[in-house]
């Protein structure tokens, strides 16, 4: 079986490509690279031993998309490509909104022109918006997204649940992750931010390695029990097994079918730092500063749907999100270079 991973040169999409490779499947990449290095083939390859198909394709561009479908036998296929840095979106909405949503609408067009109906779709913990009770699930309804990064997966959700609506010959996955964090165990592959990073655990990784000199907390007065921000952190890579347990799954559900893929359990920002200091034995010296504007205090998800019907568990624990995380960061301190 042939997938099409759009963005599988990324990091969740390269992870994700090497659970694919591993479980059998053949994978066609599209990605333009536009925030991923091209030595992250030579990685997979490394870990795989087979390096996947490679395109380097805007599939914004129709006819570049197009003639991956024609040139390829593609089965199914699973969409990351996308703009994600939530500030950079405030600033920037109409990109994101063309960026994000014209190519996911040729996707689904290619697909459909070539009878191609299974499809998954990485969207977010972020379309719930301020849950008003933690643990969330699937049935919570879409929230008031805080920025137009994730107004954008809200937007492709509802055109994805129209579209299955309209034609049963769909199978469609929406996976909402939480918050994924760590790197593969070989420290091969990882995250490589593109400048400062906006994220948590990156920016823990390279104060860790002499980067930045400190940390800066955003917020210690929110109603949590340390006054920080609570999220689901989920190791990649059991992130990257929940599309391949969904990909495997796919066919024995109709329509479209919702999945949060998470661990169940809520850290604060402070719980993080410490677990990091605990399993890798580098202190993570730290400021609390003013609270971003648009995060929310506290969300996590009730993982139990995907268990029970993707048989999908998390097996990875935040020690090893922890000690992964800081290996990739060792080996490749400036990711996968230039
Ligand atoms: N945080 C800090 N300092 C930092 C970075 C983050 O204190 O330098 C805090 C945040 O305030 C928050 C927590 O760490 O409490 C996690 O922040 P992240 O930026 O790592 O993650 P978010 O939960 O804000 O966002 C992530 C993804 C989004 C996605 C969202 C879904 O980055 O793409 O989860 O909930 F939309």
């Amino acid at each position: 079986m042939s997938v099409l991973v759009t963005g599988g040169a990324g990091f969740i999409g390269s992870h994700t490509t090497v659970e694919l490779i591993e479980s059998g499947y053949d994978v066609v990449i599209a990605d333009d690279l536009s925030n991923s290095k091209e030595e992250v083939l030579n990685r997979i390859e490394k870990i795989t031993g087979k390096r996947p198909v490679f395109y380097k394709a805007d599939i914004c561009d129709k006819k570049a998309l197009s003639d991956i479908f024609e040139k390829e036998k593609i089965d199914s296929a699973i969409h990351f490509a996308g703009f994600k840095a939530v500030g950079e979106s405030v600033e920037k909405p109409l990109e994101y909104y063309r960026n994000n949503l014209l190519s996911t609408m040729n996707l689904l067009e290619c697909m459909r022109e070539h009878k191609v109906f299974d499809l998954v779709f990485s969207s977010s913990s972020t379309v719930y918006g301020t849950p008003e009770t933690v643990p969330v699930t699937e049935d919570t309804p879409r929230g008031q997204t805080t920025n137009p990064y994730g107004q954008t997966k809200a937007v492709i959700e509802r055109m994805m649940e129209d579209v299955s609506g309209a034609d049963d010959r769909w199978h469609i996955m929406l996976l909402r992750y939480f918050n994924p964090v760590g790197a593969h165990a070989s420290g091969l592959i990882g995250e490589d931010p593109k400048g400062i990073p906006n994220n948590l655990m990156p920016y823990i990784t390279q104060v860790a390695v002499g980067k930045m000199d400190h940390l800066n907390v955003f917020g210690d007065d929110y109603d949590t029990p340390d006054g920080t921000g609570i999220r689901d952190y989920i190791h990649v890579v059991d992130l990257a097994r929940g599309h391949v347990c969904a990909l495997d799954n796919i066919r024995k559900k109709q329509g479209l079918n919702i999945y949060n893929l998470g661990t169940g359990i809520g850290y604060s920002v402070l719980d993080m730092v410490k677990a990091f200091e605990k399993s890798t034995g580098v202190k993570i010296p730290y400021v609390i500063t003013k609270r971003r504007q648009g995060d929310i205090a506290k969300t996590y998800a009730d993982p139990s749907k995907a268990k029970k019907e993707l048989s999908f568990e998390t097996k990875y624990t935040l020690e090893d999100m922890c000690h992964d995380a800081y290996y990739w960061q060792q080996k490749n301190p400036d990711g996968y270079g230039s």
